[in-house]
Formats: structure tokens, C-alpha cells, sequence
């Protein structure tokens, strides 16, 4: 399916960008880590990005009282760019105004780390009646190569209800994630989801489908808000309104994307997506790999 057609199915991502980033400090002192950059490009803009590819056209991103620059990224910087347009930096230029021109950005304050649950519950006030289900992107979960929201879209248009993301682990290291307990579709890739288990041992999990930062909820999921108590580390968890989605009958499906994917909530992940694009990066591509080669080189003798 297109992005036009799947503009039918959402039109409004939700991007929460509130939490404390503890993994990352201490820079996440100063710096929100949806700002880091991978390469040049902080990683909320390419979530906005696949967000915008998928049709949505407008974001609302969640954040807090002392990350108001998450937002500020995406406003327009008329002194810079008319610097940069008298200097001939075209193609800096053209890096400048890229994030302002993906889709409308909305804000919503989350005032206090609550959850993932509690901050996607937040952005309702700005949804319309148009919105009878968003798309919840992860800014610190890059999913390559993008285009799955587009077939989460597909998938809900026929089957309705809520779509979410899965990744294909081995079993044996299934641990550190959400789990789902599926049954087969007609549709390869496309699962009928019946429960969700959060961080099983390996012999306990219900399949080797993990969750992934990608969501299409329909608009009941803040109903369901509403409804939970708080989960684990006393936060309001988003898969717990999911669960009782699933529990009262909703239909929801996974899509089992078949690619790669980057966790840039730690340093260790962080470093691994840096280095994955800046190889393929025309620029700094080319001078990292001989480094890297020779530095690993020295590493072995
Ligand atoms: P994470 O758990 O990865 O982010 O949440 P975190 O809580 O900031 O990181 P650590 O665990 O302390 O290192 C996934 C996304 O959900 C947002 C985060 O900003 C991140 O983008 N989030 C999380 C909120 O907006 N509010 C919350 O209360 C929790």
C-alpha cells in the first residue's frame, strides 16, 4: 500500500519524547537524547521522516517541561536559513529546513515520567474526530528499512482494530523483551495477537515474535488508558492497555518486519546505528571504514 492510501487509515503520529533517558547520562542532563545525533540527524527526525512516508501529516510530540527543544528542532530558523541562502550553503540549507517541512509538529506535555502509557494518554487533547486511530513511533527505536507502518496501516484497513510491530528473535534471546502469544492469518508476517508477555525466560515465552517501538492504535487505546493501573516500576505501561484491548475482544494484529533495527536509548546501541550509517554515508563513509579496518587491525596484534 502507498503512503496516500494508508493517510486514510492515520494521519497523526504520536512521538513520546518525555522520558529521563537515565540510560544515556549524563549527558541526558543537558541534551534530550531524541537530539543525539546519528551522524548529522537527530533521531526523532528520522522517525518523523518514516512517519511522514507512512502519510502521516502531522505529529504530536510528547515531552516534557525542560526538553522544549525536542520541539524547537522542528521549527522553522529564518535567520539561519537566510545565512546560509546568502553564503550559497544550498546543501546545508536544504539539511536546515528538511525537519520543519515533514508534517505539522503539535505539542503535548507529559509533566512528569509516568510511562509510556501516561505519555502517549497526553497527546489525546489534540487529537479531532478524524482520528479514529495514530501511529505511536518510538523516537529511540529506528527500524530499517522503513515502510512497515505502511503495511501496519494496510493490515488494520482490513482487519481493523490495532496493529502492532514484531521482530523475529532467536528464543534464546527473547528475555529482554515483550512477547506476543499469536495465532496464524491467512497472510504471512501478519499474526492475530492473543497475549503479551513481558521479559519471559526462554522456555517460558509464547512465540519468538518480540515488540517493537512501532504502534497503529485505534482510538479505544485511550479508553483503555484510562482503565489501567500503574505496571511495572510503578509506571502506566502502554502494552498493558493493549492487554486489556486484546481482553475485551479488540482485534489486534502484529506485522512481523523482516529487517533491521537500532535501539538508541543506550550508548551501546547508539554507537552501533552511528557507525551503520555513517558507513553507507558518501561522505564519512568511506574514511570510517579504512579507520575502522586499521583500528581493529592494531586491536588484533
Ligand atoms: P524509554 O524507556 O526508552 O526511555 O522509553 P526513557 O525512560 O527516557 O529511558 P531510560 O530507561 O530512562 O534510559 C521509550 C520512549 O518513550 C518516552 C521516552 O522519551 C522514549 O522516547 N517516554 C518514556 C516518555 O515520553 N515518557 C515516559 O514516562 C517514559
Amino acid at each position: 500500500m502507498t503512503g496516500a492510501a494508508s493517510h486514510k487509515t492515520f494521519r497523526t503520529a504520536i512521538v513520546p519524547a518525555a522520558g529521563l533517558g537515565t540510560r544515556f547520562l549524563p549527558t541526558t542532563k543537558a541534551v534530550p537524547k531524541e537530539l543525539l545525533p546519528v551522524v548529522d540527524t537527530p533521531g526523532i527526525e528520522l522517525v518523523a521522516d518514516e512517519a511522514a512516508q507512512a502519510g502521516a501529516s502531522r505529529m504530536i510530540v510528547v515531552t516534557s517541561p525542560g526538553k522544549e527543544s525536542v520541539v524547537s528542532y522542528f521549527q522553522r530558523q529564518p535567520e539561519l536559513e537566510a545565512t546560509l541562502e546568502r553564503k550559497g550553503k544550498t546543501a546545508l540549507l536544504e539539511k536546515v529546513r528538511r525537519a520543519p517541512g515533514l508534517l505539522d509538529v503539535e505539542v503535548a506535555i507529559q509533566e512528569e515520567a509516568l510511562g509510556l502509557g501516561h505519555a502517549v494518554a497526553q497527546a489525546e487533547p489534540n487529537l479531532t474526530d478524524d482520528d479514529s486511530a495514530v501511529a505511536v513511533l518510538l523516537p529511540d527505536d529506528l527500524v530499517l528499512p522503513v515502510g512497515v507502518l505502511s503495511r501496519m496501516a494496510d493490515v488494520r484497513a482490513r482487519q481493523g482494530g490495532s496493529v502492532l510491530c514484531a521482530f523475529d528473535i532467536p528464543k534464546e534471546q527473547i528475555s529482554p523483551y515483550g512477547v506476543f502469544d499469536v495465532s496464524e492469518t491467512d497472510e504471512q508476517d501478519v499474526k492475530r495477537v492473543h497475549g503479551m508477555v513481558e521479559k519471559p525466560a526462554p522456555e517460558d515465552a509464547p512465540s519468538t515474535f518480540a515488540a517493537a517501538g512501532r504502534y497503529l492504535l485505534d482510538r479505544a487505546v485511550f479508553d483503555a488508558l484510562r482503565r489501567i493501573t500503574p505496571g511495572s516500576g510503578g509506571e502506566l505501561q502502554l502494552t498493558d492497555a493493549v492487554a486489556l484491548l486484546i481482553k475485551e475482544g479488540h482485534p489486534v494484529h502484529i506485522v512481523v518486519h523482516r529487517g533491521g533495527r537500532h535501539d538508541l536509548g543506550n550508548p551501546g546501541g547508539f554507537l552501533r546505528a552511528a557507525v551503520d550509517f555513517a558507513l553507507e554515508d558518501p561522505d564519512y563513509g568511506p574514511a570510517l571504514r579504512s579507520w575502522l579496518a586499521e583500528r581493529i587491525e592494531t586491536d588484533r596484534s
